[in-house]
């Protein structure tokens, strides 16, 4: 009786270490982060998306809003799970880092559509347009806040010509990206902490 109740506690707690359990919490980071000022984005999430790195050995990291990450351990690429009752796709991921120093920010570290929700995990069916870029705080510049964006993909974005995959990552604006291929608001999203040093 005894062992197996410290099991299923065990359990559980591995099951919630990590990841982003309320959307309630997600939201209050991301205004403590100041990210839906900074991304002039409104962020009112109805899901949670979760983003998972792989690690060299051991287990991948699951991301919960403002974790800090070594930056080792960001090589990726990561894969993504929505949780909530968000229907089957399309949709698109997108990562943006606003804490580049200008003109560089914002830095797109993620684009790809064509994501489709299969039982939870998000495949996409066609190629990304920016593969994950790694993280690269420069020196002195501080923790810089990656942020991952989920959005229910609109019929502009197949068609989009903004961004293809040689298309500079710097000077992104992911708001001005939504507006302009009608992406509406982001659905779920979260984001890392990662500074050269830590
Ligand atoms: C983020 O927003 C805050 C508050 O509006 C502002 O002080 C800060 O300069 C912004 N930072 C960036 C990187 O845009
Ligand atoms: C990160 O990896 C680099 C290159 O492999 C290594 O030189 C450095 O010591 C590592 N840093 C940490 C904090 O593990
Ligand atoms: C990719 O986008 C750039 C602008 O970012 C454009 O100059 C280039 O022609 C595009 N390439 C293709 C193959 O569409
Ligand atoms: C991004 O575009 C929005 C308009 O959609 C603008 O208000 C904002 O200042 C731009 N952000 C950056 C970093 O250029």
């Amino acid at each position: 009786m005894f062992p197996s109740r410290i099991a299923s506690i065990l359990a559980l707690a591995l099951f919630t270490a990590g990841q982003d359990v309320s959307i309630g919490a997600v939201d209050k980071a991301f205004c403590a982060a100041k990210i839906p000022e900074n991304l002039t984005i409104v962020f009112k999430p109805t899901a949670l998306l979760e983003v998972s790195l792989p690690q060299a050995s051991g287990r991948p990291i699951t991301l919960h809003a403002g974790i800090h990450v070594p930056l080792n351990d960001t090589t990726g690429p990561p894969t993504f799970h929505v949780v909530g009752n968000v229907g089957k796709g399309p949709f698109v991921v997108a990562a943006v880092d606003p804490d580049a120093a200008s003109p560089f920010a914002q830095v797109r570290h993620f684009l790809g559509g064509n994501f489709f929700n299969h039982g939870g995990l998000l495949v996409n069916s066609t190629p990304v347009i920016s593969d994950f870029v790694q993280p690269a705080p420069p020196a002195g510049s501080g923790a810089h806040r990656y942020t991952f964006l989920l959005f229910k993909q609109s019929p502009e974005f197949a068609t989009q010509t903004l961004v293809n995959s040689t298309t500079a990552i710097t000077g992104f604006n992911i708001s001005q990206f939504a507006s302009a291929v009608d992406l509406g608001k982001p659905i779920a999203g979260t984001f890392m902490l990662v500074a050269l040093d830590a």
